[in-house]
């Protein structure tokens, strides 16, 4: 869930925030200015206010002004450049608006990786994790009239044990996770203006039984009172032409309530790709005759479910998909993408012919818009990423694991882009009792936010591996696949003619379940003989012959080739090219600056001859 400071604690403690007001706050080196009201993406509450421009970096003892979003480490690959550091973001601000008329919250949408923060130095709190939003209320005791000032304290050392994605350190204290570990804050940070009562979470549910029925909307809005009296709130929501309440509620002070309500549409306009239909949405909450607040996005009506034959259905149509994984990564940007490059990336899965995206991590809410927007399908995982049995049984990193799943879903809900929420990547292919509970109890926590979407885990495929039960719970499984690029354990994977009867092997050991081929990928940086491992020959006749047997396996729900862009990675990464290009991740049909490969065409031209929904 966002975090919120316990107001009441702070409302008790004015005398130990002054003392901690004598705790030197950084000093901010810019003027205050105030916020303009806006935001990056469109879905969410009104109110909200952009603080990106002067934001002063103070990082291994100099400073710098920075726009935020921003990773420190955008540019630069040297290991120096990679290993994790330390920094303090400062922002100075004046409160836009009707300023101490009203109560305020401050939004982080993505920090790598411990944020500590202060506001006039009051500590806020602390968060763990990157790609999932968190906000902090800001006790009235602790704003000012006139500048106020914004610390951020920025950890993006990631320990061996309790940190996402899971980083071994190696022998040179290397972080051995599976792509370049930017440090900053990596989206945007928002001021957000509340008259005293809150929407902090609405998740707007269409379930359509079948592709000609009636769809029944579900509303679920949680309202937290900011004020410190108690509040009588009314909610009301629409649907395109459509309106229902959610009732009516007394919020105590600093009190939270989930207020619920649905409507039916009659003969909606469904949402797939080729077809993407929106409906504007808005959930109101009124005090008295008075909005006080509105949030308002756009969603659509779709079904996604496996038939009792184990076929993956998308609005009763066979689903069989074809796209990329993509990492946030972009030249000079780093993990701090714009929304421009990030159109860019979405505009070459569709030139390719694509029409689905996987990434390890849940990305910004404005790719999710455009997937929403351009009928895009999504594999949205949390980065529960290689980790081992060992960590995986220790409470602090399940508690870590949920907070990911819980905050994803939470955030996301609302996206019909989105099809599976995926549990983990690539956890011990022998799925013994700790990643059975682990599974069972994710699929029962992500089932407990939301029953519409698949639940699914990828894993790394090996024939002998077999088959796993403690894979029961989930409803999709993504198979990650390098047959005749890796040669895997004792070598049973270097044989790329074995792949078409490993992936019968997997649907027979899960006949009703969405099987997707979540990884696939061949390293090329250079020209050379297509026997050459590491040459573009090489890797666009690896990429037709995988292609080429997946195209025969009419269960399958979809494939995400592995990926889209290059990616930067720890230095010392070879991916099994003879000849890697530091510190670059080359399996991509696209090359970090954006030329494209020729595989990237063999790619596009099967693409568009395969049929993705309905045959
Ligand atoms: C794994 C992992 C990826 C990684 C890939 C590779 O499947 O999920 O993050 O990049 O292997 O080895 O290229």
């Amino acid at each position: 869930m966002l975090r919120r400071f316990p107001a009441l604690l702070l409302a008790l403690s004015p005398l130990l925030a002054a003392a901690l007001v004598a705790m030197a706050a950084p000093a901010a080196a810019t003027a205050a200015q105030t916020p303009t009201r806006g935001a990056l993406y469109q879905d969410g509450p009104d109110g909200r206010y952009l603080l990106d421009s002067d934001w002063t970096l103070e990082q291994d003892g100099s400073r710098r002004t920075v726009t935020v979003p921003n990773a420190w480490n955008a540019t630069g690959d040297t290991l120096k450049d990679f290993l994790p550091k330390i920094a303090t973001y400062t922002k100075s601000f004046d409160l836009p608006g009707a300023g101490l008329k009203r109560d305020w919250v401050v939004r982080f949408e993505s920090v790598n990786y411990r944020a500590t923060v202060t506001l006039n130095g009051h500590r806020l709190g602390t968060h763990q994790g990157a790609f999932t939003p968190f906000e902090f209320v800001l006790p009235r005791s602790f704003l000012r009239r006139g500048a106020n000032t914004l610390a951020v304290r920025v950890d993006a050392r990631h320990r061996t044990t309790m940190d996402f994605p899971f980083a071994g350190i190696g022998s040179d204290n290397e972080p051995s996770a599976g792509w370049w570990p930017y440090g900053g804050l990596l989206r945007e940070v928002y001021l957000r203006e509340v008259d005293r009562v809150d929407l902090d979470r609405v998740a707007v549910q269409p379930r359509l039984p079948c592709a000609t029925c009636a769809a029944t909307v579900s509303f679920h809005a949680d309202a937290h009172n900011l004020s410190a009296d108690a509040q009588r709130a009314t909610l009301t929501a629409t649907f395109g032409s459509q309106r229902t309440t959610l009732g009516t509620t007394v919020l105590s002070a600093g009190g939270t309530s989930t207020l619920s309500g649905r409507l039916v549409v009659r003969n909606p306009r469904l949402w797939e790709p080729g077809s993407p239909t929106l409906y504007p949405v808005t959930v109101t909450a009124k005090i008295g005759k008075r909005t006080v607040q509105t949030w308002s996005l756009k969603t659509g009506i779709r079904s996604i479910r496996v038939n009792s034959n184990g076929v993956t259905l998308l609005n009763g149509k066979p689903l069989n998909a074809r796209g990329f994984s993509l990492h946030e990564d972009w030249p000079g940007e780093g993990g701090a993408q714009s929304n421009q490059t990030r159109d860019e990336q979405l505009d070459w899965i569709q030139q390719a012919g694509g029409t689905m995206l996987r990434s390890h991590y849940p990305l910004h809410p404005h790719v999710y818009e455009e997937a929403d927007r351009r009928g895009l399908l999504v594999w949205d995982e949390v980065p529960v990423y290689q980790i081992s049995t060992s960590e995986l049984s220790k409470a602090p990193v399940r508690e870590l694991a949920d907070q990911y799943l819980r905050d994803n879903v939470v955030a996301n809900v609302n996206h019909p882009s989105i099809i599976v929420w995926s549990v983990a990547n690539e956890l011990n292919a022998k799925v013994g009792s700790t990643q059975t509970r682990f599974i069972k109890h994710s699929v029962n926590l992500v089932k407990r936010l939301d029953d519409t979407r698949l639940i699914g885990q990828a894993y790394a495929g090996y024939p002998s591996s077999g088959c796993q039960k403690g894979y029961g719970p989930l409803t999709a499984l993504g198979v990650n696949l390098y047959f005749g690029w890796y040669t895997g354990r004792l070598g049973e994977i270097a044989d790329r003619t074995q792949l078409s009867s490993y992936l019968d092997q997997v649907h027979r050991c899960y006949p009703h379940k969405a099987i997707f081929a979540t990884e696939w990928g061949a390293e090329a940086n250079r020209d050379g003989p297509a026997d050459e491992k590491g040459t573009y020959a090489f890797q666009s006749q690896w990429v037709r012959d995988t292609l080429g047997v997946l195209d025969t396996k009419p269960w399958l729900a979809g494939t995400t080739y592995w990926t889209l862009q290059e990616f930067r990675i720890r230095p010392d990464w070879d991916g099994s090219n003879p000849y890697p290009t530091s510190p670059l991740h080359q399996k991509a049909v696209i090359t970090y600056d954006g030329v494209k490969k020729p595989a990237f065409d063999v790619l596009a031209q099967m693409y568009k001859a395969h049929a993705q929904l309905g045959r």
